[in-house]
């Protein structure tokens, strides 16, 4: 009768275990669950947006500059020419989906990635880009900029 009563009762030996054995399934776990994630990807809807207005004034963007902007969840440029002109591509490079920046010194559009480099036209001029940016449409309705998908 003893022997049943102390079996049941906890020893140091059953918590070591016990605690031992939690910690290794949580420490598998904090390492697999991050892999797992990144293997996995959520999907993402493809965006479904056709038209954006900027949170910028026209006049507020100086010649001979670039931004990124979020044209539905994909980054897009919205580049001011020297001589004054909005024009706007996607900002995924052609090569390998790097976010292209606009280089003032060089007067062009440029992947800091693999060296891509694309006129104002947004035709792929050097580097391993395959294919011009996709062209947007910019239109200045007072002093909102909208862009849009070429039709
Ligand atoms: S991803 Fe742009 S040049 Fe390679």
């Amino acid at each position: 009768m003893a022997e049943e009563t102390l079996d049941r009762e906890p020893t140091r030996r059953g918590f070591i275990n016990w605690f031992l054995g939690t910690s290794a399934v949580a420490f598998l776990l904090s390492v697999f669950y991050p892999v797992g994630r990144y293997l996995i990807p959520p999907p993402v809807a493809e965006s479904t947006a056709g038209t954006v207005t900027l949170p910028l004034k026209a006049e507020d963007v100086k010649p001979n500059t670039g931004q990124i902007f979020k044209f539905g969840n994909r980054p897009a440029i919205l580049v001011r020419t020297t001589a004054g002109e909005l024009r706007a591509f996607s900002a995924v490079c052609t090569h390998l989906n790097c976010t292209v920046q606009y280089r003032p010194d060089l007067g062009h559009i440029w992947c800091a990635c693999h060296n891509g480099h694309f006129d104002l036209n947004g035709k792929n001029i050097a580097g391993p880009p395959p294919r011009p940016l996709d062209p947007y449409v910019v239109n200045v309705r007072g002093r909102q900029i909208v862009v849009s998908k070429s039709a």
